[in-house]
């Protein structure tokens, strides 16, 4: 029997975007599964607790072949290990991004010799969307449907309104 293809796929997701989901979709027609992995990190502050964040992708590929979502910490090589994923995926949006992506995939390389990196590009109408610019919207009051997944849209208009615009600090 054929071994499963398993892609790893990152990132912060503080939020998922629309963006992120359209890079999703591209993956799970390309691997049998694709675990989207939410990077946490007690340093930095988000918006989101990882929890949060986990449920909200699960809303959103819900449908989605193969997908689902979990957290991590630590080494991404080290979670891609552990999920058997044969590669990571990540998004290339512009050229602004290649040079960070480029380094970072060099250096799981030297740490994973045989984990592939894919990057795909995501639908020309999400190529300038981001989730710091999302919440930065949404923090004033700013539509975002269309941009993000109705799930999300909710949680960031009722985070807001908790906190009148202020940066609710979760880790
Ligand atoms: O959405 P982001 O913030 O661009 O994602 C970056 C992420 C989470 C993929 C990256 O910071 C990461 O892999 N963190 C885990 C720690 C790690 O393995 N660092 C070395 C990567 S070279």
């Amino acid at each position: 029997m054929r071994r499963a293809r398993i892609a790893l796929f990152p990132g912060s997701f503080d939020p998922f975007t629309n963006g992120h989901l359209d890079l999703a979709r591209r993956a799970s027609a390309l691997f049998d599964r694709v675990v989207i992995a939410v990077a946490y990190n007690s340093a930095k502050v988000s918006l989101f607790t990882p929890e949060e964040r986990v449920e909200m992708i699960e809303e959103s590929v819900r449908g989605l072949r193969g997908a689902s979502a979990m957290k991590f910490s630590g080494l991404l090589v080290d979670c891609a290990r552990r999920i058997r994923a044969q590669a990571i995926i990540r998004g290339l949006r512009a050229v602004s991004d290649f040079e960070f992506e480029f380094q970072m995939a060099l250096m799981n390389r030297r740490l994973a010799p045989r984990l592939e990196i894919a990057f795909l590009m995501p639908s020309q109408e999400f190529t300038y969307l981001n989730s710091t610019l999302v919440k930065e919207v949404a923090r004033h009051g700013g539509r975002v449907s269309g941009l993000v997944p109705a799930g999300v849209e909710r949680r960031l208009r009722a985070r807001f309104a908790r906190t009148g615009g202020k940066w609710a600090s979760t880790k």
